[in-house]
């Protein structure tokens, strides 16, 4: 054997030029595969996906609301979750932010920092936790609040806006913040957490006003997104694309 005649340094640099070769190659390799990954944009997009709906606040108990409008008690974890999530709304938070034009896209391709665009929290009217503490919650018209989850680079198109429905027709009178249930534009598109770090996301407000003879009821409601082509809103897999159902029960 050629190995058993060589002196036993003779071997050992072999295995040292050996695997040093081996380390550098992997090391290398690694190196160019690295150079083509982006910090911030996800490489391997097929394309651009169609965004799930969320509410605010979210029951821990399958997306069902029980509440006495006469005890406080029974709403309180709405109304501190609904004020947490609305902190970051506030108008002192926002300083940096701009004001954008409503209803366009805000392409922002070309600048380094993205700009945030201001969402006001008076949109939110009698659901902004402003005026009514409770949200709505002690007079029986508690405020759910609906956003789109956040998609890098999506650009809906046409004029999205949100809808709800309820099974129960009559049981229930439906309002929007802003009015309309619209969704601007000028929230789009969203450039991902490091670039975009102030983004902020468009909500909108439903406001349902239980009517006094649905007390004690157990009321379906549906929301939707509508209004834009390219966001959908029904996929028997996914009961959350553009779409999210929630029950309402009230005492009194
Ligand atoms: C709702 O709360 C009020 C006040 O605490 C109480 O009198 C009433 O019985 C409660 N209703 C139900 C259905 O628990
Ligand atoms: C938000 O809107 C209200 C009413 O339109 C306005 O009075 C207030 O100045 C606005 N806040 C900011 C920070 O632009
Ligand atoms: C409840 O009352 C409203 C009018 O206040 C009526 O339109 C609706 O049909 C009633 N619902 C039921 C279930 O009786």
């Amino acid at each position: 054997m050629l190995f058993l005649k060589m002196p036993k340094c003779l071997i050992l640099l072999f295995y040292l030029v050996f695997y040093g070769f081996l380390a550098a190659l992997f090391t290398f390799t690694m190196w160019v595969m690295l150079q083509t990954l982006s910090n911030d944009i996800p490489k391997y997009r097929d394309r651009i996906s169609s965004p799930g709906l969320m509410i605010s606040p979210k029951p821990d108990t399958a997306l069902e609301f029980y509440f006495n409008k006469s005890d406080a008690q029974s709403y309180a974890e709405y109304v501190s979750t609904l004020r947490k999530f609305l902190e970051t709304y506030d108008d002192s938070k926002q300083s940096q932010n701009i004001n954008c034009t409503p209803g366009k896209v805000f392409d922002q391709n070309d600048v380094a920092v993205k700009k945030a665009c201001r969402f006001n929290l008076s949109e939110l009217g009698q659901c902004s936790g402003k005026e009514d503490k409770t949200f709505g919650y002690s007079k029986g018209t508690p405020c759910v609040l609906v956003k789109m989850n956040r998609i890098i680079g999506l650009k809906p198109e046409g004029e999205p806006y949100i809808q709800c429905t309820s099974k129960e027709p009559g049981a229930v009178e439906i309002n929007y913040f802003p009015s309309g249930g619209l969704i601007d534009l000028m929230y789009f598109p969203y450039y991902g957490k490091t670039l975009h770090a102030h983004y902020l996301q468009p909500l909108v407000a439903v406001q349902l006003a239980i009517n006094s003879n649905s007390t004690n009821e157990e009321i379906a409601i549906e929301c939707k997104i509508l209004g834009s082509p390219n966001l959908k809103n029904e996929d028997d897999r996914d009961k959350f694309l553009g779409r999210i159902a929630f029950k309402v029960e009230m005492t009194e």
